[in-house]
């Protein structure tokens, strides 16, 4: 099988990045893990790809001052030289513009620890609870120029419970993370998740 090529974007621990890696092994898995690549240089998840033999490359964003555009150009290139065709967002903490969103457009999907459109933004566990939500849960979407709103192409959730702290309740947030990109990835590279409708259909 062709399997496609796919650069995970991480600037930390990385544990999304590992549970794709993981995934991509199974030989009927339609994508590989091509490229790794941190804005961040001391981003943990690094030594998790190298470890795994798998190229990795660091754009530091630091270097780009406010000029995000150079930015972008440089992670571009960093794609381009590994010949990626698909781009998997995983803690990636940068905002990107919508020139980079465009040029990826139907091919880039971030994971977001919230059941979106609920709770976009950060600390979503601890809105979660401050808002005393019973169910709780991870998303996968396609990036689009507006930050967490692109079409969804997986969710799973979980009850919350009584006795939940933001801590206990991101641990289990993260099992569903780690469940669903892997699902979500397998979608598109398979074609049956596809950014032509305000809808996706993923089984
Ligand atoms: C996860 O909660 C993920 O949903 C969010 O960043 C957190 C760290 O992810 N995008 P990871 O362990 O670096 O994959």
């Amino acid at each position: 099988m062709n399997k496609k090529r796919v650069a995970v974007l991480i600037s930390g621990r990385g544990s999304n990045m590992a549970a794709l890696i993981e995934a991509a092994k199974a030989d009927d898995y339609p994508a590989e893990i091509t490229l790794v690549v941190s804005n961040r240089p001391d981003a943990a998840g690094l030594a998790r790809a190298r470890e795994a033999g798998i190229a990795t490359a660091i754009v530091d964003h630091t270097r780009f001052g406010e000029d995000r555009e150079a930015f972008e150009l440089a992670l571009d290139a960093a794609l381009a030289a590994q010949r990626i065709e698909l781009v998997c967002l995983a803690g990636f903490m940068r905002r990107l513009t919508p020139g980079f969103v465009s040029r990826w457009s139907g091919r880039m999907l971030n994971i977001h620890p919230a059941l979106l459109p609920q709770f976009k933004g950060l600390h979503t566990h601890r809105r979660a609870l401050a808002a005393g939500v019973k169910r709780h849960g991870a998303t996968v979407h396609f990036v689009v120029p507006e930050i967490d709103a692109g079409p969804i192409v997986a969710q799973d959730w979980i009850d919350v419970r009584d006795d939940d702290t933001e801590e206990s309740l991101a641990a289990r947030v993260l099992e569903i993370e780690h469940r669903i990109y892997p699902r979500a990835l397998r979608a598109l590279a398979e074609g049956r998740a596809s950014l032509t409708s305000s809808r996706t259909q993923a089984t």
